[in-house]
């Protein structure tokens, strides 16, 4: 996702975690504004493209090698390579986290990717191989010309709301709460949460990248690569994909609020 959806999915898990949760992530990030999550959220896209970072730009995406829109399935064994992928990178920086004796900077980093790798697992083509998870192709939004990846991670959310501020993920986030707690999403919210478990973060993560990975089938494109290959795609591909955006930033934040809970329950165990 772009800076609105990380930071939605922030600000999310931050109205439904722990008060020893927040207080948690509050020391590590040296962060007690209103925004501690979102404030990191985005942290990882700028690492990845500088030279010390530049080996954690694989670990934002599994390429799963299936054969959508007929089938769609992501399998660790065969899409996760030896460097790693968002799978693996889930489950280590989850132990690292969890880590007392590694240094104040590295368990840091370590959240600073939770945070954000969870946010990027739900976003359909971030668990899709397809042309380099659609980079490779071509669509217009709103006249521009761009890339279907980039209007899954960007254009789409940022037309429904209106901008990409912290405020304007502020209120997106208020406002998918309001859904997940008391609106549309009540009676199967605690249902995003079936097989997480912070001591398997592998199988946990596939769950995610498994969910996420339907969609490919379903929405993103269903008729094939044909069919949005240089089309304009602000009309009815948008009114079908806007639902699919809104409900998985929410599971998104609900699963980072609930995983980070098991992570700060899970160190009150060994202490
Ligand atoms: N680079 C290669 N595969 C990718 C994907 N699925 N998403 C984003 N970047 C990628
Ligand atoms: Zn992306
Ligand atoms: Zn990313």
């Amino acid at each position: 996702w772009g800076t609105l959806g990380h930071d939605t999915v922030a600000f999310i898990a931050q109205s439904f975690i722990s008060n020893s949760t927040a207080a948690f992530a509050q020391g590590i990030l040296n962060d007690t504004s209103s925004a501690f999550l979102a404030n990191v959220a985005t942290w990882a896209d700028s690492y990845r493209y500088t030279t010390e970072g530049a080996f954690s730009a694989p670990l934002h995406y599994i390429d799963a090698l299936d054969s959508p829109p007929e089938s769609c399935n992501v399998d660790y064994d065969r899409d996760c390579p030896e460097e790693g992928c968002i799978v693996s990178a889930i489950a280590n920086y989850t132990t690292r986290l969890q880590t007392t004796n590694l240094s104040a900077t590295e368990r840091q980093k370590a959240l600073k990717w939770v945070i954000h790798f969870l946010g990027d697992i739900h976003q359909p083509l971030h668990v899709e191989n397809l042309e380099i998870g659609g980079n490779g192709i071509n669509v217009t939004f709103d006249g521009t010309a761009t890339n279907l990846h980039h209007i899954w991670d960007s254009n789409m959310a940022e037309k429904l709301i209106g901008g990409y501020s912290l405020e304007d993920a502020r209120t997106w986030a208020g406002e998918l709460v309001q859904e997940i707690e008391t609106g549309k999403w009540k009676n199967q919210s605690a249902g995003w949460l079936t097989g997480l478990d912070v001591r398997n973060g592998v199988d946990s993560a596939m769950v995610w990248a498994t969910d996420a990975n339907s969609y490919v089938c379903t929405t993103v494109i269903p008729q094939g690569e044909a069919g949005v290959e240089g089309k304009e795609l602000d009309g009815a591909y948008y009114d079908a994909a806007i639902p699919v955006i809104q409900l998985q930033i929410a599971k998104a934040g609900y699963r980072l609020a609930a995983w980070l809970d098991a992570i700060v329950e899970a160190e009150k165990g060994v202490e």
